[in-house]
Protein backbone atom coordinates (compact mmCIF):
# COMPACT_ATOMS: atom_id res chain seq x y z
CA UNK A 1 0.00 0.00 0.00
CA UNK A 2 2.98 2.22 0.64
CA UNK A 3 4.47 1.72 -2.71
CA UNK A 4 0.88 2.20 -4.11
CA UNK A 5 0.38 5.64 -2.52
CA UNK A 6 3.94 6.70 -3.66
CA UNK A 7 3.46 5.88 -7.22
CA UNK A 8 0.01 7.42 -7.41
CA UNK A 9 1.92 10.56 -5.53
CA UNK A 10 4.28 11.07 -8.25
CA UNK A 11 4.00 13.96 -10.58
CA UNK A 12 3.53 13.27 -14.30
CA UNK A 13 1.74 15.00 -16.34
CA UNK A 14 1.71 13.83 -19.93
CA UNK A 15 5.23 14.51 -21.64
CA UNK A 16 7.14 15.12 -18.08
CA UNK A 17 7.11 11.23 -16.68
CA UNK A 18 10.55 11.32 -15.47
CA UNK A 19 9.43 10.90 -11.59
CA UNK A 20 7.21 8.06 -12.56
CA UNK A 21 9.96 6.36 -14.87
CA UNK A 22 12.54 6.79 -12.28
CA UNK A 23 10.41 5.24 -9.39
CA UNK A 24 9.22 2.29 -11.25
CA UNK A 25 13.04 1.82 -12.92
CA UNK A 26 14.44 1.46 -9.36
CA UNK A 27 11.68 -0.57 -8.52
CA UNK A 28 11.82 -3.47 -11.02
CA UNK A 29 15.26 -3.04 -11.75
CA UNK A 30 16.48 -6.33 -9.57
CA UNK A 31 13.62 -8.34 -11.41
CA UNK A 32 14.21 -8.13 -15.06
CA UNK A 33 17.14 -9.00 -17.53
CA UNK A 34 17.35 -5.44 -19.41
CA UNK A 35 15.65 -1.95 -19.34
CA UNK A 36 16.00 0.72 -21.83
CA UNK A 37 14.10 3.74 -22.47
CA UNK A 38 12.94 4.99 -26.12
CA UNK A 39 12.80 8.38 -27.18
CA UNK A 40 9.60 8.98 -26.14
CA UNK A 41 10.33 8.06 -22.70
CA UNK A 42 8.63 4.92 -22.64
CA UNK A 43 10.13 2.60 -20.19
CA UNK A 44 10.53 -1.08 -21.61
CA UNK A 45 11.59 -3.62 -19.41
CA UNK A 46 12.44 -7.71 -20.24
CA UNK A 47 12.45 -10.69 -18.87
CA UNK A 48 13.83 -13.16 -21.40
CA UNK A 49 12.05 -16.64 -22.36
CA UNK A 50 12.60 -18.76 -25.35
CA UNK A 51 9.21 -18.20 -26.67
CA UNK A 52 6.81 -15.38 -28.79
CA UNK A 53 7.14 -11.75 -27.75
CA UNK A 54 4.51 -10.92 -24.73
CA UNK A 55 4.36 -7.16 -23.88
CA UNK A 56 1.98 -5.87 -21.25
CA UNK A 57 1.90 -2.18 -21.00
CA UNK A 58 0.25 0.34 -18.40
CA UNK A 59 0.84 4.69 -18.67
CA UNK A 60 2.78 6.10 -16.52
CA UNK A 61 1.68 9.73 -17.65
CA UNK A 62 -1.66 11.47 -15.63
CA UNK A 63 -3.65 14.42 -16.92
CA UNK A 64 -2.73 18.11 -15.68
CA UNK A 65 -2.89 21.53 -16.85
CA UNK A 66 -0.13 23.71 -18.74
CA UNK A 67 0.20 27.91 -18.02
CA UNK A 68 -0.49 29.72 -21.31
CA UNK A 69 -0.64 32.91 -19.81
CA UNK A 70 0.24 34.97 -17.04
CA UNK A 71 -2.09 38.08 -15.91
CA UNK A 72 -0.85 41.99 -14.82
CA UNK A 73 -2.22 40.73 -11.46
CA UNK A 74 -0.10 37.47 -11.59
CA UNK A 75 -2.68 35.17 -11.76
CA UNK A 76 -2.13 31.92 -14.57
CA UNK A 77 -4.08 31.10 -17.30
CA UNK A 78 -4.41 27.33 -18.73
CA UNK A 79 -4.95 24.95 -21.36
CA UNK A 80 -5.76 21.34 -20.62
CA UNK A 81 -3.28 18.23 -20.70
CA UNK A 82 -5.15 15.63 -21.30
CA UNK A 83 -9.07 15.02 -20.69
CA UNK A 84 -9.50 17.54 -17.95
CA UNK A 85 -12.62 17.87 -17.10
CA UNK A 86 -14.10 21.90 -15.50
CA UNK A 87 -16.50 20.37 -12.74
CA UNK A 88 -13.54 18.70 -11.65
CA UNK A 89 -11.33 21.66 -11.86
CA UNK A 90 -13.41 24.21 -9.43
CA UNK A 91 -11.49 25.18 -6.45
CA UNK A 92 -8.84 22.18 -6.99
CA UNK A 93 -5.29 22.48 -5.77
CA UNK A 94 -2.61 21.70 -8.15
CA UNK A 95 0.97 21.62 -7.87
CA UNK A 96 4.19 22.54 -10.22
CA UNK A 97 7.12 20.14 -10.75
CA UNK A 98 8.98 23.17 -9.24
CA UNK A 99 6.92 22.74 -5.93
CA UNK A 100 4.91 25.98 -6.59
CA UNK A 101 1.26 25.30 -5.11
CA UNK A 102 -1.73 27.02 -6.64
CA UNK A 103 -5.73 26.86 -6.46
CA UNK A 104 -7.85 26.94 -9.46
CA UNK A 105 -10.98 29.38 -9.71
CA UNK A 106 -12.87 30.69 -12.34
CA UNK A 107 -14.46 34.25 -13.33
CA UNK A 108 -16.80 35.54 -10.91
CA UNK A 109 -18.97 37.48 -13.63
CA UNK A 110 -19.92 33.96 -15.10
CA UNK A 111 -21.74 31.78 -13.07
CA UNK A 112 -19.80 28.77 -11.77
CA UNK A 113 -21.89 26.14 -13.91
CA UNK A 114 -20.96 27.80 -17.34
CA UNK A 115 -17.24 27.62 -15.72
CA UNK A 116 -15.23 26.31 -19.10
CA UNK A 117 -11.33 26.24 -18.77
CA UNK A 118 -10.76 29.78 -20.61
CA UNK A 119 -13.16 30.91 -18.19
CA UNK A 120 -10.56 29.92 -14.97
CA UNK A 121 -7.06 30.61 -13.82
CA UNK A 122 -5.25 29.65 -11.21
CA UNK A 123 -4.16 31.52 -7.92
CA UNK A 124 -0.32 30.89 -6.94
CA UNK A 125 -0.67 33.76 -4.66
CA UNK A 126 1.44 35.73 -6.44
CA UNK A 127 0.62 40.04 -6.54
CA UNK A 128 1.88 41.14 -10.01
CA UNK A 129 2.95 39.67 -13.50
CA UNK A 130 6.56 40.28 -12.43
CA UNK A 131 6.34 37.92 -9.01
CA UNK A 132 4.06 35.12 -10.77
CA UNK A 133 6.07 35.27 -13.52
CA UNK A 134 9.33 34.15 -11.37
CA UNK A 135 7.34 31.27 -10.25
CA UNK A 136 5.83 29.61 -13.19
CA UNK A 137 6.72 29.72 -16.99
CA UNK A 138 4.50 29.54 -20.20
CA UNK A 139 4.70 25.62 -20.92
CA UNK A 140 5.20 24.75 -17.19
CA UNK A 141 2.59 22.04 -16.21
CA UNK A 142 0.98 21.63 -12.92
CA UNK A 143 -1.22 18.18 -11.47
CA UNK A 144 -3.81 17.99 -9.62
CA UNK A 145 -3.30 17.16 -5.45
CA UNK A 146 -5.27 13.85 -4.55
CA UNK A 147 -5.66 12.95 -1.10
CA UNK A 148 -4.24 9.23 -0.63
CA UNK A 149 -6.92 7.18 1.60
CA UNK A 150 -8.34 3.91 2.51
CA UNK A 151 -11.81 3.43 2.85
CA UNK A 152 -12.49 -0.27 3.83
CA UNK A 153 -11.32 -1.96 0.98
CA UNK A 154 -11.33 0.45 -1.26
CA UNK A 155 -8.73 2.69 -1.84
CA UNK A 156 -8.98 6.67 -3.50
CA UNK A 157 -6.58 9.34 -4.50
CA UNK A 158 -5.09 10.69 -7.70
CA UNK A 159 -3.78 9.08 -10.84
CA UNK A 160 -5.27 5.84 -9.96
CA UNK A 161 -5.42 6.29 -14.12
CA UNK A 162 -3.19 5.06 -14.68
CA UNK A 163 -0.75 4.37 -11.76
CA UNK A 164 -2.20 1.44 -10.26
CA UNK A 165 -1.85 -0.55 -13.31
CA UNK A 166 1.83 0.54 -13.26
CA UNK A 167 1.98 -0.60 -9.76
CA UNK A 168 -0.22 -3.95 -10.66
CA UNK A 169 2.38 -5.25 -13.34
CA UNK A 170 5.18 -4.02 -11.42
CA UNK A 171 3.97 -6.29 -8.57
CA UNK A 172 3.07 -9.16 -10.81
CA UNK A 173 6.76 -8.67 -12.20
CA UNK A 174 8.33 -9.02 -8.66
CA UNK A 175 6.31 -12.46 -8.64
CA UNK A 176 6.89 -14.18 -12.03
CA UNK A 177 8.12 -17.88 -10.92
CA UNK A 178 8.60 -18.97 -14.68
CA UNK A 179 8.60 -17.30 -18.20
CA UNK A 180 7.84 -19.06 -21.33
CA UNK A 181 7.50 -15.97 -22.96
CA UNK A 182 10.33 -13.24 -24.26
CA UNK A 183 8.22 -11.14 -21.79
CA UNK A 184 8.34 -6.76 -21.80
CA UNK A 185 6.67 -4.78 -19.18
CA UNK A 186 6.47 -1.31 -20.95
CA UNK A 187 5.66 1.98 -18.72
CA UNK A 188 4.54 3.78 -21.60
CA UNK A 189 4.06 7.98 -21.91
CA UNK A 190 1.30 10.05 -23.37
CA UNK A 191 -1.31 8.00 -23.58
CA UNK A 192 -3.72 11.30 -22.19
CA UNK A 193 -2.96 12.83 -25.03
CA UNK A 194 -3.85 9.85 -27.55
CA UNK A 195 -1.90 6.97 -27.23
CA UNK A 196 1.48 8.23 -28.15
CA UNK A 197 3.87 6.47 -26.48
CA UNK A 198 2.77 3.36 -26.74
CA UNK A 199 2.34 3.47 -30.41
CA UNK A 200 6.27 3.67 -30.59
CA UNK A 201 7.25 1.44 -27.54
CA UNK A 202 5.18 -1.63 -30.18
CA UNK A 203 7.05 -0.73 -32.62
CA UNK A 204 10.27 -1.03 -30.70
CA UNK A 205 9.39 -4.48 -28.50
CA UNK A 206 7.58 -5.37 -32.43
CA UNK A 207 5.35 -7.75 -29.56
CA UNK A 208 3.40 -11.33 -31.03
CA UNK A 209 0.88 -10.37 -28.49
CA UNK A 210 0.26 -6.96 -26.45
CA UNK A 211 -2.09 -6.43 -23.35
CA UNK A 212 -2.48 -2.85 -21.91
CA UNK A 213 -3.80 -2.28 -18.65
CA UNK A 214 -5.58 0.21 -17.57
CA UNK A 215 -8.49 1.69 -15.87
CA UNK A 216 -12.29 1.67 -16.61
CA UNK A 217 -15.45 3.37 -15.71
CA UNK A 218 -18.28 1.61 -13.73
CA UNK A 219 -22.18 1.53 -13.44
CA UNK A 220 -22.17 1.06 -9.65
CA UNK A 221 -22.68 4.20 -7.87
CA UNK A 222 -26.54 5.92 -7.49
CA UNK A 223 -28.59 6.80 -11.02
CA UNK A 224 -24.91 5.92 -13.18
CA UNK A 225 -25.34 5.34 -16.36
CA UNK A 226 -25.87 1.72 -17.73
CA UNK A 227 -22.22 0.10 -17.30
CA UNK A 228 -21.98 -3.43 -16.57
CA UNK A 229 -18.63 -3.27 -14.68
CA UNK A 230 -18.66 -3.18 -10.55
CA UNK A 231 -16.16 -2.23 -8.04
CA UNK A 232 -14.70 -5.67 -6.46
CA UNK A 233 -15.90 -7.91 -8.95
CA UNK A 234 -12.55 -8.49 -10.71
CA UNK A 235 -10.39 -7.38 -13.38
CA UNK A 236 -12.25 -7.00 -16.75
CA UNK A 237 -11.50 -8.15 -20.24
CA UNK A 238 -12.49 -5.12 -22.16
CA UNK A 239 -13.71 -6.25 -25.33
CA UNK A 240 -13.86 -2.60 -26.91
CA UNK A 241 -13.79 0.91 -26.31
CA UNK A 242 -14.06 3.65 -29.06
CA UNK A 243 -9.95 2.63 -29.64
CA UNK A 244 -10.01 -0.90 -30.67
CA UNK A 245 -12.06 -3.93 -30.53
CA UNK A 246 -10.44 -7.28 -29.27
CA UNK A 247 -8.51 -9.68 -31.15
CA UNK A 248 -9.78 -12.91 -30.98
CA UNK A 249 -6.55 -14.13 -30.26
CA UNK A 250 -5.81 -12.27 -27.33
CA UNK A 251 -9.56 -12.85 -26.10
CA UNK A 252 -9.09 -16.66 -25.99
CA UNK A 253 -5.64 -16.42 -24.04
CA UNK A 254 -6.82 -14.22 -21.47
CA UNK A 255 -9.70 -16.09 -20.73
CA UNK A 256 -7.79 -19.20 -20.34
CA UNK A 257 -5.30 -17.52 -18.13
CA UNK A 258 -8.13 -15.80 -16.05
CA UNK A 259 -10.17 -19.71 -16.01
CA UNK A 260 -7.00 -21.48 -14.91
CA UNK A 261 -6.20 -19.49 -11.97
CA UNK A 262 -9.51 -18.99 -10.74
CA UNK A 263 -9.58 -15.74 -11.14
CA UNK A 264 -13.02 -13.50 -11.15
CA UNK A 265 -13.06 -10.94 -14.28
CA UNK A 266 -15.80 -9.20 -15.89
CA UNK A 267 -16.54 -8.82 -19.73
CA UNK A 268 -16.45 -5.47 -20.20
CA UNK A 269 -17.76 -3.30 -23.63
CA UNK A 270 -17.21 0.31 -23.68
CA UNK A 271 -18.28 2.49 -26.19
CA UNK A 272 -16.07 5.25 -25.33
CA UNK A 273 -12.47 6.14 -24.32
CA UNK A 274 -9.65 4.83 -25.53
CA UNK A 275 -6.76 2.94 -24.18
CA UNK A 276 -3.05 1.93 -25.26
CA UNK A 277 -4.37 -0.83 -27.04
CA UNK A 278 -5.72 1.24 -29.61
CA UNK A 279 -2.20 2.07 -31.11
CA UNK A 280 -0.11 -1.02 -30.37
CA UNK A 281 -2.75 -2.78 -32.40
CA UNK A 282 -1.84 -1.04 -35.89
CA UNK A 283 2.26 -1.55 -35.35
CA UNK A 284 3.56 -3.02 -37.92
CA UNK A 285 1.75 -5.62 -39.55
CA UNK A 286 -0.46 -5.58 -37.07
CA UNK A 287 -0.53 -7.25 -33.05
CA UNK A 288 -3.10 -9.38 -31.91
CA UNK A 289 -4.24 -7.06 -28.65
CA UNK A 290 -6.31 -6.18 -25.79
CA UNK A 291 -6.92 -4.64 -22.55
CA UNK A 292 -8.00 -5.57 -18.82
CA UNK A 293 -8.77 -2.95 -16.82
CA UNK A 294 -8.91 -2.10 -13.48
CA UNK A 295 -12.80 -0.73 -12.31
CA UNK A 296 -12.61 2.34 -10.99
CA UNK A 297 -15.24 5.37 -9.63
CA UNK A 298 -14.49 9.41 -10.58
CA UNK A 299 -11.91 8.64 -13.43
CA UNK A 300 -10.40 11.70 -14.28
CA UNK A 301 -10.89 13.32 -10.91
CA UNK A 302 -8.14 14.15 -8.08
CA UNK A 303 -10.08 10.89 -6.04
CA UNK A 304 -10.11 8.09 -8.22
CA UNK A 305 -10.93 5.29 -6.11
CA UNK A 306 -11.01 1.53 -6.69
CA UNK A 307 -11.44 -1.66 -4.77
CA UNK A 308 -7.89 -3.09 -3.32
CA UNK A 309 -9.56 -7.17 -4.20
CA UNK A 310 -9.38 -6.30 -7.74
CA UNK A 311 -5.93 -4.66 -7.08
CA UNK A 312 -4.84 -8.05 -5.98
CA UNK A 313 -6.90 -10.16 -8.83
CA UNK A 314 -5.23 -7.98 -11.56
CA UNK A 315 -1.77 -8.99 -10.20
CA UNK A 316 -2.44 -12.34 -10.52
CA UNK A 317 -4.27 -12.02 -13.35
CA UNK A 318 -1.25 -10.48 -15.33
CA UNK A 319 0.85 -12.92 -13.50
CA UNK A 320 -0.67 -15.62 -14.59
CA UNK A 321 -0.53 -14.37 -18.53
CA UNK A 322 2.73 -13.45 -18.08
CA UNK A 323 4.08 -17.62 -17.02
CA UNK A 324 1.65 -18.85 -19.80
CA UNK A 325 3.17 -19.74 -23.15
CA UNK A 326 0.99 -17.02 -25.81
CO1 LIG B 1 -7.01 8.52 -18.40
ZN1 LIG C 1 -5.65 5.43 -18.42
Amino acid sequence: MELLKKITEAFGPSGREDEVRELIKSEIEPYVDEITVDNMGNLICRKKGNGKKLMMAAHMDEIGIMVTHIDKNGFVRFAAVGGVYPYNCIHRAVRFENGVEGVISGEGKTAMRDWTLDKMFVDIGAESYEEASKMVKIGDMATFNGRFAVMGKKVTGKTMDDRVACYALLEAVKRIEKCPNDFYAVFTTQEELGLRGAKVAAAVVEPDMAIAVDVSSVGDTPESNVIDLTLGKGPSVKIRDASYIISPKARDFMIKCANEAGIPYQLEAASFGGTDTGAIMLTGTGVPAATTSIPTRYIHSPQETVHMDDVENEIKFIKKMIETEI
